[in-house]
C-alpha cells in the first residue's frame, strides 16, 4: 500500500472524506498525546497509526483510476484492456471508465457492483456484448455506451438490468437490433439509437421494454420486420425519422397499444400497404410528416382501433389514393401542406374522405406536385374545374385518334414523371 498516494487523493477527497480525515487527525492527537507520555518517538507512530487507519478504513482502488470518493471512481484514458472489477470499492455508484482499450463485455462483467447507478463505457474498443453483461447490477440507472465500434446488439445484452432508466447507444457502428436485446429492462425510460447505421429493424427487437417513453433511432432505416416493435404497450413518444422504406407493411406495428405520440416523418414511405396499420390501437397522436408516398393501398382506420388525431402534413402523394379504398374513422384529422398529383383523380380526391367536406379549406391548404406548369400551387390557384375527371379522359382517350393520342399522352407521362423526379430530388436534397 503506498502511502503517500492515499494522502494525495485524500486532498481530493470529497466533504465526506474530509470529515473522515478530521475524525481520523483527532484520534491521532490524542494517541499521540498518550503515547508520547509514555515517551515514544512521536514521528514515527504518526506513520503507523496513518498506514493502520488508511489500510482498514478505505477499500483500494485501481492504479489506472481516480477514486474521488467510495462512491465515484474515473478510470478514464486509463489504458485498460481488462475491467479491475475487484479493486473497485465495491460502494461505488458512478463508474467511468471512457476511453480505454475494452473489447468484449463478458455475461456478469460488473457483478458485485450492487450499488453501481452509472456507468459509462464511451469510446471504448468494444465489438461485443455477451448475453447477461450488466447481470447483477441492481440498481443501475443509467448506462453509456457511445462511440464504440458496437455492430451489433445481441439477444440478451442488456438483459437483467431490472431498473435502468436511460440507456445511450449513440455514435456506434449498429446495424441491427436484434430480438430480445433489452429483455427484462422494465424499467427502461429512454432508450437512445440515434447516429447508428441502422439498417434493419428486427423482430422483437424491444420486446421486453414494457413502459418506455422515449425511443431515439437514427437514420437510414431501410427495413422495419413485422412486429418489430412489438411489446412496447406504454411508448410515449416514438419518432421515426429518415427511413428509406420500399413500403409499409403488415405487422410492423403490432403491439403499438397506449402510444401517446407517434410520428412517421422526413422519410420515404414507398407504398402503404392497406393492412399496415391493422394491429394498431390506442394511439393518441398519429402524424405524418414530409413524407414521400408512393401510393397508399387502402387505409382502414375503424373507430376500434381508437386512433385519436391523425396529421398528414408536408407529404408529397405521388398517387391519389381511390376514395372507395380509404375509411378513416379516427376523432380528429389535419391534412395540411401536402402536394398531391393534380390530375383527374383530383376530383374524387376533393369528394373524398381526406378532404372530409371541407374543400374550400383544403384546396387553400394544400399544393399541386403536377403536371408541371402547377407545380408547388395551391390547389385554390388552379382552375379545378377545368381538369377533365377521369371517367371523361378515358372517354376522350378513346375517341381519339390512336396514334396522335398516345404520343401526347406520354409526353405528358414523361413530364409528370420528370416532375415528381426533380421534386423527390428536392425534397430529399433539402432532409
Ligand atoms: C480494437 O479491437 C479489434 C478487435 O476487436 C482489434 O483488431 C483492434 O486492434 C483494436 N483496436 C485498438 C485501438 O485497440
Ligand atoms: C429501483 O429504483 C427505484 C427508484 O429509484 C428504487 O426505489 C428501488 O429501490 C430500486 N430497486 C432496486 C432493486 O434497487
Ligand atoms: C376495414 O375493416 C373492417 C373491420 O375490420 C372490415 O369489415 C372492412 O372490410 C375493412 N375494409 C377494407 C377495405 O379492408
Ligand atoms: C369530418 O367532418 C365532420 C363534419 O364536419 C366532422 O364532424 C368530423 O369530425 C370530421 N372528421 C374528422 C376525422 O375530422
Amino acid at each position: 500500500m503506498d502511502n503517500k498516494e492515499f494522502c494525495l487523493r485524500g486532498e481530493m477527497s470529497t466533504e465526506d472524506e474530509g470529515i473522515e480525515q478530521l475524525a481520523i487527525s483527532v484520534i491521532c492527537v490524542k494517541l499521540i498525546q498518550i503515547m508520547a507520555k509514555q515517551g515514544i518517538t512521536i514521528l514515527i507512530l504518526l506513520g503507523y497509526i496513518r498506514v493502520a487507519i488508511f489500510t482498514t478504513s478505505l477499500p483500494t482502488c485501481p492504479s489506472e483510476c481516480l477514486c474521488l470518493s467510495q462512491t465515484q471512481v474515473l478510470c478514464n484514458s486509463g489504458g485498460l484492456v481488462e475491467i479491475p472489477l475487484k479493486k473497485f470499492p465495491p460502494t461505488v455508484e458512478h463508474l467511468s471508465l471512457t476511453r480505454n482499450s475494452f473489447s468484449l463485455i463478458k455475461s456478469d462483467t460488473f457483478s458485485g457492483l450492487r450499488q453501481l447507478r452509472k456507468l459509462s463505457l464511451d469510446g471504448n474498443n468494444i465489438s461485443l456484448i455477451k448475453p447477461f453483461a450488466f447481470r447483477g447490477l441492481p440498481k443501475l440507472r443509467d448506462l453509456s455506451i457511445q462511440h464504440t465500434p458496437l455492430k451489433t446488439v445481441s439477444p440478451f445484452a442488456f438483459a437483467g438490468l431490472q431498473n435502468i432508466s436511460t440507456i445511450y447507444l449513440s455514435y456506434n457502428k449498429i446495424k441491427s437490433v436484434e430480438g430480445y436485446a433489452f429483455a427484462g429492462t422494465t424499467n427502461l425510460k429512454l432508450l437512445v439509437l440515434s447516429h447508428n447505421p441502422l439498417i434493419v429493424l428486427e423482430s422483437n427487437a424491444f420486446t421486453g421494454i414494457t413502459e418506455v417513453e422515449r425511443i431515439a433511432l437514427p437514420s437510414g432505416i431501410k427495413v422495419l420486420e413485422p412486429d418489430c416493435f412489438n411489446g412496447l404497450d406504454t411508448l410515449g413518444h416514438m419518432q421515426l425519422a429518415f427511413m428509406d422504406l420500399r413500403s409499409l407493411k403488415r405487422g410492423i406495428f403490432r403491439g403499438f397499444t397506449n402510444v401517446k405520440y407517434l410520428s412517421i416523418q422526413e422519410s420515404d414511405l414507398g407504398v402503404i400497404e392497406g393492412d399496415a396499420f391493422d394491429d394498431m390501437t390506442y394511439v393518441r397522436s398519429l402524424n405524418f410528416l414530409n413524407n414521400k408516398i408512393d401510393s397508399i393501398q387502402w387505409l382502414n382506420w375503424t373507430w376500434e382501433q381508437h386512433i385519436g388525431h391523425v396529421r398528414f402534413q408536408g407529404n408529397h402523394i405521388l398517387e391519389i389514393p381511390k376514395p372507395e379504398t380509404l375509411l378513416i374513422e379516427v376523432e380528429k384529422l389535419t391534412v395540411v401542406s401536402n402536394h398531391f398529383p393534380c390530375d383527374c383523380h383530383l376530383h374524387s380526391l376533393l369528394a373524398g374522405p381526406l378532404a372530409n367536406g371541407s374543400i374550400v379549406n383544403f384546396i387553400s391548404k394544400n399544393y399541386c406536385i403536377s403536371p408541371l406548369e402547377v407545380n408547388g400551387m395551391y390547389m385554390n390557384n388552379i382552375d379545378i374545374e377545368s381538369i377533365a375527371r377521369c371517367e371523361e379522359v378515358t372517354k376522350e382517350n378513346l375517341e381519339a385518334s390512336p396514334s396522335s393520342s398516345n404520343s401526347a399522352q406520354k409526353l405528358e407521362n414523361l413530364c409528370s414523371y420528370l416532375n415528381i423526379l426533380l421534386y423527390l430530388l428536392k425534397l430529399f436534397r433539402i432532409t
